[in-house]
């Protein structure tokens, strides 16, 4: 029995690490807690930010953090259809503002080709300087953690923003036929303050 013994423990370690391994399932999110086997603190870091990237790089929040001033669509983060100009205030033209067509709530849009029309108040797109589409994870990091970009927020209104903004929030409930970010944002903010609390140190 005893080399049965020591393979199923030897199994068990192997699982503990395939849960700390932040190349995890990108639809699964793992709490801070998975992280906790990370001696050094920049390296744990960096690796709670990694995990919260599944969600940052989703198509629910890249779609709305594009590099032109111009939504896109989709889980192939295709164009907006109708091709939208944002403009720099983020709603749109006068005579076509995105509240035009999205509306305080998740529509369904039945006898159309559309999915639905996503919906939240205010429906807006994300301004240039927070431009997420093209960058590397590690200069999204750099981005959400600079004053002159990130709008002016210390770390803690970057948690609050993260874990407790309804627009944040619409990703994991964003109407039919679209998927929802992975996990809840509940956990994701706990990622995220683990994150801030370890130092926020961004990935490589
Ligand atoms: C003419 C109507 C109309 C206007 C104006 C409009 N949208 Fe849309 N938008 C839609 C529809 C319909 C969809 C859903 C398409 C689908 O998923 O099939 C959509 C989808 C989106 C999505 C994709 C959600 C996702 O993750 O798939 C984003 C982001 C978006 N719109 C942002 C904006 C922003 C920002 C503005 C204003 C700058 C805007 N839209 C203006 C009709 C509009
Ligand atoms: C409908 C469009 C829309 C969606 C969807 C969206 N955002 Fe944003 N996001 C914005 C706008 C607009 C701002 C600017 C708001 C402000 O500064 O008050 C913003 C700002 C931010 C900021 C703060 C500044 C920075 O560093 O970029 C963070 C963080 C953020 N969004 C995270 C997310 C995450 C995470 C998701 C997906 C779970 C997401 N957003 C989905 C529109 C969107």
């Amino acid at each position: 029995m005893k080399p049965l013994t020591s393979c199923a423990a030897a199994a068990g370690i192997v699982t503990t690490l395939a849960w700390a391994n932040p190349a995890s399932p990108p639809d699964k999110l793992q709490s801070p807690a998975a992280f906790n086997d990370i001696k050094d603190r920049a390296e744990r870091s960096a690796a709670l930010f990694v995990e919260a990237g599944k969600v940052i790089t989703h198509p629910r929040c890249l779609n709305c953090h594009p590099s032109a001033r111009s939504p896109t669509q989709g889980d192939n983060r295709q164009p907006h259809v109708p091709p939208i100009d944002a403009g720099e205030g983020g709603m749109g033209q006068p005579g076509l503002f995105c509240m035009s067509c999205h509306q305080a709530k998740n529509v369904k849009a039945t006898g159309t080709k559309f999915r639905s029309i996503p919906g939240h108040e205010p429906w807006m797109l994300a301004p240039r300087s927070m431009a997420w589409q093209g960058l590397s994870l590690r200069e999204i990091c750099e981005q959400v953690k600079d004053p002159a970009r990130n709008g002016n927020r210390d770390l803690a209104k970057i948690s609050e923003h993260m874990g407790k903004d309804s627009l944040v929030g619409w990703a994991w409930h964003p109407g039919e036929g679209r998927t929802p970010a992975p996990g809840t944002q509940a956990v994701f903010g706990e990622l995220i303050d683990a994150w801030i609390a370890t130092g926020a140190a961004c990935p490589k």
